[in-house]
């Protein structure tokens, strides 16, 4: 079948590689109808996480059709339209019955890396790297799912594919935040990022009764998206101070929750940015995390700062200091699909969350290079590229 592969820092090329086929009883196929380009695969595009190796196949958020079924298999049928949770989890280890499945303690078949790096590792993920599993990605005609009861959902009749899709990784990863942040009916929640995460992660917020959303970016044309599809209010940090803003906003106290959706490459006002990127290149910190840095200095006394984007080791000039003095919690996770997809589909059946505006650029495999190219740049109005890799 012909795939995405990786091909080098920001290269990625269509191969031939092997097609999947069932390796354990609760495994299915999936034919491949849709799978977008998520901010993460830039960190790894990048080279930031370097466990990739050329012809690795790319593509964790994903929706298709079901050609084959384990014998295990209960919930899936072939001709099924499924779209599934981009980390790996079991669905019967410890951290699975508490539901943090991407903390999932067999989703990750090669722990060593992450357990080395980390003190402990995460679930797998499709198409991101041996660091995580080494899955095959979703950017590819047909993909193997593992444990196919636990991270592949029906999706409802009217409920389009390109809505769908983004139930697999930005949507519940915006969930993931919002809810384990713990937010709730009045609360003021600021959003940094105003990609598919971000925009998201303030539809959450919405649908769970904050008082006031606020997105920060320098994109204006995915601000107009947030103002306008999701409903939050915005703020461009290019023209705006940030922090003198969200306290004149807040009536002069800072945001309750905020909620970090830009990640390992953030870019930002000032000398600071200049300094991550340095030391980024010089390899003495893995990750620029202007975004953080920041959301934590606004936050308000003793409320939560979640951390959504991907980081991959350290960093520095980390204010420490503002999180003790201030009464901060700092949280983090990768999304928990499993747990949230379910609800986001019943919601996308009430249109309650819409994502298509999300596509932008739906391609086929072979402009994946161009298509990651815009998503990289953030060109032609590029939110998502979508790939259709069997048209
Ligand atoms: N935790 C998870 O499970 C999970 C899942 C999916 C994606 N992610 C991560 O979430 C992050 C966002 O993903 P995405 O797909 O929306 O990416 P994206 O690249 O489309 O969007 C990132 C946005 O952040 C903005 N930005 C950059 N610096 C900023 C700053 N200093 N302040 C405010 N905004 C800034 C950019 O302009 C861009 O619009 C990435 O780090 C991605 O790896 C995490
Ligand atoms: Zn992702
Ligand atoms: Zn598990």
């Amino acid at each position: 079948m012909r795939a995405l592969t990786w091909a080098g820092v920001n290269e990625v090329e269509v191969r031939e590689v092997p097609d999947p086929h069932i390796l354990n009883d609760g495994d299915v196929v999936l034919r491949v109808q849709r799978s977008a380009a998520c901010g993460s695969d830039l960190h790894l595009l990048g080279g930031y996480i370097p466990f990739m190796e050329r012809g690795d196949v790319l593509g964790h958020e994903f929706i298709g059709e079901v050609v084959e079924a384990g014998p295990a298999v209960r919930k899936h049928a072939v001709g099924d339209r499924v779209v599934v949770s981009s980390f790996i989890a079991c669905g019967r280890c410890w951290y699975c019955d508490q539901k943090l499945f991407s903390l999932c303690d067999n989703g990750n078949t090669n722990p060593s890396i992450t357990d080395a790096l980390w003190g402990g590792t995460p679930g797998g993920c499709f198409g991101y790297s041996h660091a995580l599993g080494g899955f095959a990605g979703s950017h590819a005609e047909y993909v193997r799912v593992p444990y196919a009861d636990v991270g592949a959902f029906a999706v409802p009749e009217g409920v389009s594919t390109e809505r769908a899709l983004f139930a697999s990784d930005a949507v519940a990863t915006g969930w993931t935040g919002v809810d384990l942040a713990g937010t709730g009916p009045g609360d003021i929640v600021a959003v940094w990022g105003a990609g598919a995460v971000g925009q998201m992660a303030a539809r959450a917020a919405i649908l769970r009764g904050a008082e006031r959303v606020i997105v920060i970016d320098r994109l204006d044309y995915r601000l107009v998206q947030a103002e306008s599809v999701v409903g939050a209010e915005v703020l461009n940090y290019e023209k705006t101070s940030v922090e003198a803003e969200l306290l004149e906003r807040t009536g002069g106290r800072g945001p309750d929750i905020c909620i970090e959706a830009v990640g390992m490459e953030a870019d930002g006002p000032g000398g600071q940015t200049l300094y991550d990127r340095t030391k980024q290149q010089l390899r003495l910190q893995t990750d620029r995390p202007a975004a953080v840095r920041q959301a934590i200095h606004a936050c308000r006394k003793g409320g939560t700062v979640f951390v959504l984007g991907v980081f991959a080791g350290v960093v520095d000039k980390f204010p420490l200091g503002a999180l003790v003095n201030k009464g901060l919690t700092v949280q983090g996770a990768q999304m928990h699909g499993q747990r949230y997809i379910p609800e986001i589909l019943e919601r996308m059946a009430r249109d309650e969350i819409v994502t298509e505006h999300l596509a932008t650029h739906v391609l086929p495999l072979e402009q994946g290079q161009h298509g990651y190219d815009i998503f990289k740049a953030k060109a032609d109005g590029n939110v998502r590229t979508v790939f259709a890799p069997n048209g």
